[in-house]
């Protein structure tokens, strides 16, 4: 079976801009487990970004679409159905923008019509996609989908902003769609809270350095990174895992389960003795 647990699964994968992105990294992965694919991402990161270039070398279509935009997502879903004869297997949704976070606009003066783009692109957009390919019943029996999340959904970390609040809307529509696309058609729906990752949107988050370094101190596993978070969603598009559905699953070497790590304590101690004055 080396090789083969996407063999013959065709998919559309959102939101690769280069080869930090974790959905490049997802896409290399399920190209070489035998998936075939589109690739989507808007116009502009189609232009600012690299994924010609992987799209050249996982042999995969570029489809330009908005992810908010429903008519975008209904062409989308068309070209991809007529590209593979019929239904598609997987979806990758790998998408996340905040103007607010963009912009270091703190969370107390947050400027409303951008925390309403931040909730459009980061969270309905998986609605978007799900109510569209719901409609078309574009999504084989036994299909899956998965998102990316990150524990801000739950838990407050200071400079992910409104952020925090569209993970934890995407991780509530993962579980109310995934109900219905369930019950009705079998399709599965999660979504992978993942490590932070040094990507383009990891990085424009405030802090991004010292959180990456405070989150490898308290896993017990250290951070996962866009490969092996690449991995995972492989596993979760596979047959492999047919009755997971509804979840949101961390992926971040133990992050979540933490109180307080020992590593965390020293650095904590250390970063005293390291300031002058004190
Ligand atoms: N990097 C991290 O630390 C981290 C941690 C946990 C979860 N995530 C999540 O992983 C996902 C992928 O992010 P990434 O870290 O790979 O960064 P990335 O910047 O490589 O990917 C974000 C993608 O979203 C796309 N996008 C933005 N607006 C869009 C729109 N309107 N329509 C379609 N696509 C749009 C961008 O073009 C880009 O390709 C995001 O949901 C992000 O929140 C990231």
């Amino acid at each position: 079976m080396a090789n083969e647990l996407l063999k013959g699964k065709k998919g559309i994968i959102f939101g690769a801009l280069n080869e930090m992105s974790i959905a490049w990294n997802v896409a290399e992965k399920a190209y070489a487990q035998g998936a075939e694919f589109v690739l989507s991402n808007t116009e502009v990161s189609i232009r600012m970004g690299t994924i010609n270039e992987l799209a050249a070398k996982t042999g995969s279509q570029v489809i330009a679409a908005d992810a908010t935009s429903v008519d975008d997502l209904k062409n989308l879903f068309t070209k991809a159905m007529e590209l593979y004869g019929g239904k598609i297997d997987f979806v990758l949704h790998s998408i996340g923008m905040s103007p607010n976070v963009r912009k270091g606009i703190p969370y107390t003066d947050i400027n409303y019509p951008n925390f309403i783009k931040t909730l459009d692109i980061s969270a309905l957009s998986l609605h978007k996609i799900l109510q569209t390919a719901y409609h078309m019943d574009a999504i084989k029996e036994w299909g899956s989908v998965v998102a990316l999340s990150y524990v801000a959904a739950q838990r407050t970390l200071t400079g992910y902003n409104d952020m925090g609040d569209a993970k934890a809307l995407l991780e509530s529509i993962a579980r109310s769609f995934g109900y219905v696309y369930g019950r009705d058609r079998k399709v599965r729906i999660n979504t992978i809270s993942q490590s932070p990752t040094p990507t383009t949107a990891g990085s424009g988050v405030k802090g991004i350095d010292s959180l990456l370094d405070f989150s490898e101190r308290m896993s017990p596993l250290g951070n996962a990174n866009a490969e092996e978070a690449a991995d995972y969603c492989v596993l979760l598009f596979s047959d492999l895992t047919r009755k997971v559905t509804m979840q949101n699953l961390y992926h971040d070497g133990g992050f979540s389960s933490m109180g307080m790590s020992q590593r965390a304590i020293e650095q904590y101690n250390k970063s005293f003795e390291d300031c002058p004055g004190d």
